[in-house]
């Protein structure tokens, strides 16, 4: 049996735990919004048509932003279209996903739908194929308080109060050749940068996020960071991270190592930024927002697609049925979230409802968890006050994808007084024995110890059986002498609540 163990010191503090850690990811893309958020006629629906069985999961799932309306989306998206009376929204087509977009839900509904999940709204404006007065025009009719064109247009479309959004995204993955309007970097930083300048002569405060590269494999990866950069530093306050991760040609053990890929993707966009507020002799620090981040079998979804030459309205897309494996890695990416609190401030786990989503629906029928619900709101249930810095003594194995990787990883936060342990068993076949050294910590016993483990790391929750993989009681997770004893099953999850 392998054996790991971790020392934690008290004062070895990463940064603060982060709510916007726990973000999320709405786009007008499958049935992410349509039949998955909104479906009126449901039998759970509000006055609104948003369905309360989805918005219960997503409360308990405990996100905290949520990004919108995209996503590639965002770049053929006029967002006039979508407020004002309903009866008068165009239908149009959506390039970025072959499908026909109705407008029925747009800023001022997916809003009021953010307050019943108690959620914030991080908006991104298109910038590929628009232009700085549009997204100054969203900007005056989201948040300006009245007496104006555009809030006075909101008021009278029944918002009277603003809705402050905070964080904006200068478009999407605007390196991607699939974006529509993709650009160079060069011209990309200079669009970003005068973008950012006049939104931020509107509101100085606003918190703008400049897109980084669509992943680190990216040819341009590195280079493209460093030239958006060096126009965009001054006005920007994030610069984006998109990664997904996947089995590859069945290689479990690398996949359960996608973790050490993410480390190296942050570290990197890190000392890049760095490099650039350097040779800028700039006291600004860039922080980064992960807003894209999950498991997708980005190969494999095809069969299931209802994607062809049709233009049709909520088609089912990019509709992942997720394993006990991707929980595991889910589990695994947010921790690794959590250990960069420091620089890390912001993340979207993409997406929310249907879309490569930790919550799936059946028109007319049930909502359910994936297995990746469960790793995802027990952390953000028990992460709490601020994230230490693990000491890990582990057994290491070779990946073919990510070099060496420890067979146990872990991370751990604490708060006045309580502390949460998270850890992961990347073991194909057998269990690991942890200890975990809490002695600095104000705790003295364990208050609640969940696995997320099965016999088939390929088990997953479906419509005829949505509760087929659920996190179990571990019950050897034992606290004495400051010493925290857990045994991990092979390729699991497991969250220690202390007290
Ligand atoms: O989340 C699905 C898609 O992945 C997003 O629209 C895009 O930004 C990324 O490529």
């Amino acid at each position: 049996m392998p054996r790991a163990h971790v020392e934690l010191d008290r004062r070895a503090v990463v940064g603060p735990v982060r709510r916007r850690t726990f973000g999320s990811f709405v786009e007008h893309l499958g049935r992410c919004v349509y039949t998955g958020l909104y479906e009126p006629g449901h039998p759970t629906a509000n006055e609104d048509g948003f369905r309360m069985d989805v918005v219960e999961l997503v409360r308990e799932l405990g996100t905290t932003t949520v990004r919108y309306p995209g996503g590639n989306f965002v770049s053929g998206f006029r967002w006039e279209d979508s407020v004002g009376p309903r009866e008068q929204r165009p239908v149009r087509r959506d390039l970025s996903w072959h499908s026909l977009e109705s407008n029925q839900v747009g800023l001022d509904e997916f809003a009021r739908w953010l307050k019943l999940t108690d959620s914030e709204l991080m908006l991104a404006v298109n910038v590929a194929t628009r232009g700085i007065l549009p997204a100054l025009d969203l900007l005056e009719y989201a948040n300006h308080p009245s007496g104006t064109a555009l809030s006075d247009l909101r008021i009278a479309n029944g918002t009277p109060e603003p809705h402050d959004v905070r964080m904006w995204c200068l478009g999407n993955e605007m390196d991607g050749p699939w974006q529509t309007g993709f650009m160079t970097a060069d011209d990309y930083g200079k669009i970003a940068a005068r973008t950012a300048a006049a939104m931020k002569a509107a509101d100085k405060d606003l918190e703008l996020v400049v897109c980084g590269s669509s992943g680190s494999g990216m040819p341009t990866f590195g280079d493209w960071e460093r030239t958006v950069l060096e126009h965009s530093y001054d006005y920007v306050d994030y610069v984006s991270c998109h990664a997904y991760y996947q089995v590859h040609d069945g290689d479990l053990g690398s996949f359960l190592a996608s973790s050490v890929d993410m480390e190296f993707f942050v570290d990197t966009v890190l000392a890049t930024a760095d490099h650039v507020g350097h040779k800028r002799q700039s006291k600004k620090r860039m922080n980064i927002s992960f807003d894209e981040w999950n498991v997708w079998y980005l190969e494999e979804h095809k069969a299931s697609d209802e994607v062809n030459d049709e233009w049709r309205h909520a088609p089912r897309q990019l509709e992942d049925v997720y394993t006990v494996a991707d929980a595991v890695v889910v589990g695994n990416l947010l921790m690794t979230l959590l250990k960069r609190s420091d620089r890390v401030t912001s993340a979207s786990l993409a997406q929310l409802v249907n879309v490569i989503a930790p919550i799936m629906t059946e028109p007319g029928g049930p909502a359910w968890r994936q297995t990746t619900f469960h790793p995802f709101s027990i952390t953000s249930r028990l992460a709490s006050g601020e994230v230490l810095r693990p000491v890990i003594d582990a057994p290491t194995y070779l990946t073919a994808r990510h070099g060496e990787a420890s067979v146990v990883d872990a991370v751990a936060t604490v708060d006045e007084d309580r502390a949460a342990v998270f850890l992961v068993n990347r073991d194909l076949a057998e269990s690991a024995r942890v200890t975990v050294d809490v002695r600095s910590l104000p705790v003295s016993r364990v208050v609640e110890a969940l696995t997320l483990a099965d016999a088939d790391p390929y088990a997953r929750n479906t419509l005829a059986d949505p509760d087929r993989v659920t996190p179990a009681v571990n019950a050897s997770a034992v606290l004495a002498d400051g010493v925290l004893t857990v045994e991990l099953p092979p390729v699991s999850w497991t969250a220690i609540a202390l007290g």
